[in-house]
């Protein structure tokens, strides 16, 4: 028997509306995504992946349909509660790790913070993760002292504190060379095996095919 997705979208649109006009950046979009299973999402600049995620993530909300995360319907909730749900079920990787991190804050600190936005991590968990992720040798270290590769490491293991159901990245290995980007996206694999579903945009076919599944956008419609 097959459990419930942890993250649904069910007829997903969304219109940004400009100075002057409407854009349409979402038409429609169904999607599941599966604990255990990582997906990549692909399309060209433009075909609203980033749209995608940010909705996914309760980052924004949907013009038309609902998603579904963990149970609870995060299109349907208020700022403060989807801020609050979000906290609890959903961690989020931007592209660029200097978004992700806090530059005064080393490794330990990070982790401290994130399992305290989480709730409910204990110490074990974070060094668990550090663990998993390669970088507990590096708990002293700041920002500014670690490669692209390990900040993101940093970045997906604050995201994956406390096996939250769903993990989105947008583009997170796309300021690393492919050596680093396959690197991470092999320990990213490891924190979905947990008991996460992992959904990342990007436009590199090679970290594409690192995924499980694929979902390709074109002008905000799923076509593959
Ligand atoms: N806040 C906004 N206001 C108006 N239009 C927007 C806004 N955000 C995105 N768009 C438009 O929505 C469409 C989808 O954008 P989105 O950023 O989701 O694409 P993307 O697939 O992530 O592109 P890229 O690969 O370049 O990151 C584009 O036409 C974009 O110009
Ligand atoms: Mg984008």
């Amino acid at each position: 028997m097959s459990e419930a997705p942890a993250g649904i979208c069910r007829g997903v649109s969304r219109v940004y509306q400009a100075a002057d006009s409407y854009v349409q950046a979402l038409d429609h979009v169904d999607a599941e995504f599966r604990t255990g299973v990582m997906t990549a999402l692909v399309g060209p600049s433009g075909s609203g992946k980033s749209s995608l995620l940010r909705i996914l993530s309760g980052l924004d909300r949907p013009s038309y349909g609902e998603v579904e995360v963990g149970g609870v319907m995060i299109s349907e909730l208020r700022k403060g509660a989807r801020r609050r749900a979000r906290k609890k079920l959903i961690g989020y990787v931007f592209q660029r790790p200097s978004e992700n991190l806090i530059s005064y804050l080393n490794l330990r600190d990070h982790m401290t913070l994130a399992a305290q936005m989480r709730g409910g991590v204990g110490t074990r968990e974070i060094i668990h993760m550090l663990d998993l992720l390669g970088i507990a040798h590096l708990r002293g270290h700041r920002p500014d002292e670690l490669s692209g590769g390990e900040q993101q490491r940093l970045a997906f293991a604050q995201a994956a504190l406390g096996a939250p159901p769903l993990l989105v990245a947008d583009e997170p290995t796309a300021e690393l060379d492919h050596g680093s980007a396959a690197a991470l996206l092999e320990v990213v694999e490891r924190i979905a095996e947990r008991g996460t579903a992992v959904v990342f945009a990007t436009h590199d076919p090679v970290v594409a095919e690192r995924a499980g599944v694929t979902i390709r956008l074109e002008s905000g419609r799923r076509v593959g």
